[in-house]
């Protein structure tokens, strides 16, 4: 079985090639490395043992989406070919649904037109905006209130119409809590551009010495120490969970599961234990709460583990060891070649 893998270079996608590699299937990746870099192919290739396929082209084309697919016989998408910050999705909202509403429309078409069925979909947790009840649901309304969000939940949208329609497709909507964490070989990680926006990548680079502090965007929400709390989840365990869900694609038209583990972790948990990881203090300094943050979101990890038979087996403690694994090994990501 060959899968393509749209968006294969960046985080996520590379620790799927891996699973899949590793679980016997081929690869194609299908990235226009907008937010990767090419050297992240030779790491899966370190890792595995096997280079995937790779084809640089952009998911709104869908004439080269189609030869693509057809060229190396592709039997299911997983696509994560998208953008991803909420600050960016406000100032360039254009440019978001294009790239992950049309994008996922033109990938949808030129499935339909080389009779490739089944697509797995990176959602996320962000589609369901501020809980009414926790744990989260995947029968909890959807209210995303950036129009990153709002692209994801057009996305699942428009897969689920598609799913029904004459010429169907089976679809499997992936809703991401927060992913962190690497490879245990420490060979592929998070890379991002320019001062990180989300927690973990910003703690690890205090750790190393590029950043001097964190800044704790509020102390005073209603958790336990005041801090927010979110369900951190292993890229290694979401991986697997891709894994899964493609062996599940036939077996129901629309699917959405939630991949996350069902706890929540507090910012100063998730600092404490990085400190003991990486056996440094994490300076940290409270700060106001960031605009459009929630004080507290968590999974309900039951629908994974019922019809995916999927579970997280990684906890917070090995989430920090593998990022500082990562890190420490690659302290200006992929550009230590
Ligand atoms: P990433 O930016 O590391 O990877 C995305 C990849 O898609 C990159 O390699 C980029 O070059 C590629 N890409 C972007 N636009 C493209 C286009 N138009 N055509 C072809 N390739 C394109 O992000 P990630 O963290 O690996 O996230 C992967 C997916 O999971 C995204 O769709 C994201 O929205 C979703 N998601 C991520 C998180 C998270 O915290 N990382 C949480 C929830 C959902
Ligand atoms: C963010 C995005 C969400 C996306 C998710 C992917 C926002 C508002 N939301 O969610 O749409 O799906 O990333 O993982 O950007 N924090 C700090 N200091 C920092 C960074 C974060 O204290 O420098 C805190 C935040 O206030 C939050 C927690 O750490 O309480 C986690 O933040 P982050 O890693 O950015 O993830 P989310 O806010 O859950």
């Amino acid at each position: 079985m060959t899968v393509m893998i749209t968006g294969g270079a960046g985080f996520v996608g590379s620790h799927i090639c891996v699973e899949l590699i590793h679980a016997g299937r081929k690869v194609v990746v299908y990235d226009n490395f907008c937010n990767s870099h090419p050297e992240v192919i030779n790491r899966i290739r370190r890792i595995t043992g096997t280079a995937p396929e790779v084809v640089r082209g952009d998911v709104r084309d869908v004439e080269a989406l189609i030869s693509a697919l057809s060229a190396h016989g592709c039997s299911a998408v997983i696509h994560l070919a998208g953008l991803k910050s909420v600050a960016d999705s406000v100032s360039k909202s254009t440019e978001y649904y294009d790239c992950n509403v049309v994008g996922t429309l033109r990938l949808a078409q030129a499935m339909q037109q080389t009779g490739v069925r089944n697509i797995v979909f990176s959602s996320s947790a962000t589609v369901y905006g501020e809980p009414d009840m926790l744990p989260l649901r995947e029968d909890h309304k959807l209210a995303p209130f950036s129009p990153y969000g709002r692209t994801k939940m057009q996305a699942e949208e428009l897969l689920s119409d598609i799913a029904q329609s004459q010429s169907p497709l089976n679809v499997v909507i992936l809703r991401y809590f927060n992913p962190v964490g690497s490879h245990e070989s420490g060979l592929i990680g998070e890379d991002p551009n320019g001062i990180p926006n989300n927690l973990m990548p910003y703690i690890s680079r205090v750790a190393i010495g590029r950043l001097p502090v964190l800044n704790v965007y509020g102390n005073d929400y209603p958790t336990p120490d005041g801090t927010g709390i979110r369900d951190y989840v292993h890229v290694a365990d979401l991986a697997a969970g891709h894994v899964a869900a493609l062996d599940c694609a036939d077996k129901q038209r629309v699917l959405k599961v939630n991949l996350g583990t069902g706890r929540g972790t507090s910012v100063l948990e998730l600092v404490d234990a990085y400190a003991g990881a990486c056996g440094k203090t994490i300076p940290i300094t409270f700060a106001p709460r960031r605009a459009g943050d929630i004080a507290s979101y968590y999974a309900s990890a039951e629908l994974a583990a019922n019809v995916l038979g999927w579970h997280a087996k990684r906890g917070i403690a090995e989430m920090c060891r593998d990022a500082w694994n990562w890190q420490r090994k690659n302290p200006n990501g992929y550009l230590d070649q």
